[in-house]
């Protein structure tokens, strides 16, 4: 589902671009197994930053970086540096229904995207469907009571496809065969981790 026009601030905001790069991206560096990560995807990109992000802190040689909207995925052209030019492509693409083959990639990046979906469950299992054995799915979302906050539900538009609390959380992985390995769980508001696909 498409940001409406305050979450069209938000996230196009230069706070969060500095957010994503020096907390969100060093706390799930620290929370990876593996030095590098060759082949990366990144679903819900929004203005590029992440796939920055992921080129820049994560060992990426190459990632795909899709969005729904394609309004966002011109903003993340124009705003590439020229140096990581060759390393990223962004693409529109829909997360629920990825037009990549099975066990292509080494990550799978989410960076708040999962709570946007009208139906996170299917996006679990695509990116499962795409990852490696082995291979590491990183993810920071908001939880459902959250995002039911009246001022959260007044300012944004998320659809109930997307809501799930931790429990509901862990188990669409872990049905998707993807086990937490780590993360920082703030109360019922917000995880940040990573999942191993076995
Ligand atoms: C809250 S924004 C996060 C953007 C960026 N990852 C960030 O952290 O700043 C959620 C993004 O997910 C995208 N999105 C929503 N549904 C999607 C879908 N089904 N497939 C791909 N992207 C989707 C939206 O267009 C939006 O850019």
């Amino acid at each position: 589902m498409q940001l409406n026009v305050v979450e069209r601030f938000i996230t196009n905001n230069p706070l969060r671009a500095f957010v994503q790069r020096n907390v969100e991206g060093p706390l799930l560096r620290k929370m990876a197994s593996l030095p590098e990560y060759i082949l990366c995807l990144e679903i819900g990109c929004g203005r590029g930053i992440g796939a920055q992000v992921i080129a820049e802190q994560f060992g990426a040689q190459k990632v795909i970086a899709i969005d729904i909207d394609p309004e966002q995925i011109e903003r993340a052209k124009r705003n590439l540096k020229p140096e990581l030019k060759d390393m990223i492509e962004f693409k529109v693409a829909d997360a629920m229904a990825l037009d990549e083959p099975d066990e292509k990639f080494n990550a799978v990046f989410s960076f708040g995207v999962l709570h946007h979906m009208e139906n996170w469950g299917r996006a679990v299992k695509e990116i499962s469907r795409v990852l490696k054995k082995g291979g590491e799915f990183f993810f920071e979302e908001p939880f459902s009571p959250f995002l039911r906050n009246f001022l959260v539900r007044t300012l944004t538009a998320h659809p109930t496809g997307g809501e799930f609390d931790f429990d509901a959380f862990k188990n669409g992985l872990e049905e998707n065969n993807i086990d937490i390995i780590s993360m920082k769980h703030i109360r019922n508001i917000a995880i940040f981790g990573v999942g191993r696909k076995r």
